[in-house]
């Protein structure tokens, strides 16, 4: 029996000039899963966010959606094939309420500007956009911020908002990029149990330098190292790894153990 990945990569080498900033990375997400990535600075992570959403240019690799192999996807391609993606940081137009801004993460087919799309919904479509809009604010645990303006909303709520932005193309697949960046540790058991929700809807692929939060909601996660795959699996079998625990540190096992959140150790 097997399960239809979402999203399958193998052998993803991309270079930026002399700096080989991914080598023969591989990623598998199963449907309905929170798979993160975690490692240090510079590991990699984001260029692998990147690459998926048509950002930068694969050296080499090949990438399957759904079970289907394609080309990489171009970024306006990537709500069609089911995939959003939340800018790192939050990037919320002022001028417009959250419900607008939200509604501004539709795909709308041509992936043309939505200011004149919008202006040409019909009344109907846009009842219709509206209605996804609220559905996905009521997703990310937003709903009741639908009338405010960005500027009213507070760090984490803005961060709830650009969730449910990223949510009202239906995706398949969604990607967060340091989600719980400059959150505190309430706000971070909050965002971990909206995520294990969320599940029930996309499958979700995390990059985050929080890795007790990682560890809290993650299925699978992978670590990387200078661009490569050092291991992969569940968090309590990756966080014993030596290599894992070398690349976390660089300095003794036991703080290693520390810092992924060991107390067996
Ligand atoms: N567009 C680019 N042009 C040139 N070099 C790049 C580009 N994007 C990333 N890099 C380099 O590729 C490497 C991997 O960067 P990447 O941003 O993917 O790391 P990261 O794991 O997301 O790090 P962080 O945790 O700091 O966000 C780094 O050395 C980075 O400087
Ligand atoms: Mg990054």
């Amino acid at each position: 029996m097997s399960i239809t990945s979402v999203l399958s990569i193998s052998h993803l080498t991309v270079k930026f000039g002399g700096l080989t900033a991914l080598d023969d990375v591989f990623l598998d997400i199963a449907p309905n899963t929170i798979v993160g990535l975690i490692g240090p600075n510079g590991a990699g992570k984001t260029t692998i966010f990147n690459s998926i959403s048509g950002l930068v240019a694969p050296t080499s690799g090949d990438i399957a959606i759904q079970g289907k192999e394609m080309k990489w996807p171009a970024s306006h391609e990537l709500a069609s094939m089911g995939i959003s993606r939340t800018l790192q940081g939050v990037g919320l137009f002022s001028g417009l309420t959250v419900i607008e801004n939200v509604m501004m993460g539709a795909d709308h087919t041509s992936g043309s500007n939505f200011f004149k799309d919008l202006l040409g919904l019909s009344g109907r479509a846009e009842a219709k956009l509206r209605r996804r809009a609220i559905d996905a604010l009521a997703w990310a645990g937003a709903l009741d911020l639908a009338a405010k303006m960005p500027g009213e909303l507070t760090y984490p709520e803005s961060k709830r908002v650009s969730v449910a932005r990223a949510l009202v193309s239906n995706p398949r697949l969604l990607l967060l990029d340091e989600p719980a960046a400059g959150l505190g540790q309430d706000e971070i058991d909050k965002f971990a149990a909206l995520l294990l929700q969320l599940k029930q809807r996309c499958a979700i692929v995390i990059v985050e330098h929080h890795v007790d939060f990682i560890g809290a909601i993650s299925d699978q996660v992978y670590v990387l190292n200078f661009g490569k795959v050092i291991a992969s699996g569940t968090f309590d079998t990756v966080k014993r790894d030596p290599a894992v625990l070398a690349a976390y540190l660089g300095t003794t096992q036991q703080s290693g153990s520390e810092k992924l959140g060991d107390q067996s150790a």
